[in-house]
């Protein structure tokens, strides 16, 4: 019997090596794009999705985002009094807008790890995955976007997006068949290769729908690229047991895992912004 896809997992223990020193003492997820921190853009186009119930996989430091999605009476009743209804407005509603679950994650173990911490959560249901330093933003989200072909094809549907050669060591990078329909059935994948080592351009971006069969390959998961459990590694071992597709989603992507991805992010949002972005625009005129 299928259920209806509704739980979502965001794996954000980890240590966010790549935005040090910012990351010391604040989580890289509270990080902000504009005016809100990345997260929230993830945990957005979840609920834009149908994926309500939310559980994130966190860890040491990281009350800040179980403090983000909390209620703050008395912040709520200072912008009450003073007035400030579009600020009071903003900040309750995140307060409100889902339920979440937080699991910790006790050791840095790596990605596969910290979703397998979630499995008995999930149960026997079919669930998403989003990686919250990879943003998107599109008409139709992005969830919806694989929640759709999910629901055609009954199988694990993940996101994917061409990206240069030198860039395909940074990322899980898969092997597929012809694309049939907007899909392509994944043959397998590998995390991080060599670019003489990589299988095609085509990368994996942080957004997954999966059939609970996956938490099997998962626990039986070692160690793989960087000492860590990859997700990859249990995906590709999924993919010889049952069709795994990937399909190339329609949205702007940015990586704002890192620095320079980061602040394009924050630059181009920023020059869309209803509010800033006539003004930064002209700012910007002057910088260049
Ligand atoms: C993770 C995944 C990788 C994926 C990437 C997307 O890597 O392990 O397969 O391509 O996210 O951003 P990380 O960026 O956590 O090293």
């Amino acid at each position: 019997m299928n259920k209806q896809l509704t739980k979502i997992i965001f794996p954000a223990a980890g240590m966010g090596t790549r935005f040090l020193p910012a990351t010391k003492a604040t989580p890289k997820e509270m990080l902000t794009v504009v005016d809100k921190p990345m997260i929230q853009y993830g945990v957005e186009e979840a609920l834009a999705s149908g994926l309500d119930d939310i559980i994130m996989v966190t860890g040491r430091g990281k009350d800040a985002i179980e403090n983000h999605f909390d209620i703050s009476a008395e912040l709520e009743a200072n912008l009450h009094a003073a007035g400030k209804d579009e600020l009071y407005q903003k900040v309750s509603h995140v307060a409100r807008m889902a339920s979440m679950a937080y699991i910790r994650q006790k050791e840095a173990k790596g990605l596969g790890h910290a979703v397998l911490c979630a499995a008995s959560w999930v149960g026997d249901e079919a669930f998403g995955v989003s990686l919250a330093d990879e943003l998107m933003i599109s008409e139709k989200p992005v969830m919806q976007q694989l929640r759709e072909a999910h629901e055609k094809t009954g199988f694990s549907v993940v996101a994917l997006a061409k990206v240069p050669d030198e860039d395909v060591s940074k990322y899980g990078i898969v092997k597929t068949d012809a694309e049939q329909d907007g899909l392509f059935r994944l043959r397998g994948m590998v995390e991080k290769p060599d670019i003489v080592d990589a299988p095609s351009n085509l990368a994996l971006i942080g957004r997954y729908i999966f059939t609970p069969k996956l938490f099997d390959f998962l626990k039986e998961s070692k160690a793989g690229v960087g000492g860590e459990i990859q997700l990859t590694d249990a995906m590709n071992e999924l993919a010889k047991v049952e069709p795994v597709y990937g399909m190339v989603v329609d949205a702007d992507r940015f990586d704002a895992g890192n620095p320079l991805g980061f602040l394009i992010a924050n630059a181009t949002l920023g020059l869309r912004d209803k509010k800033y972005g006539d003004l930064f625009r002209e700012e910007l005129k002057k910088l260049l």
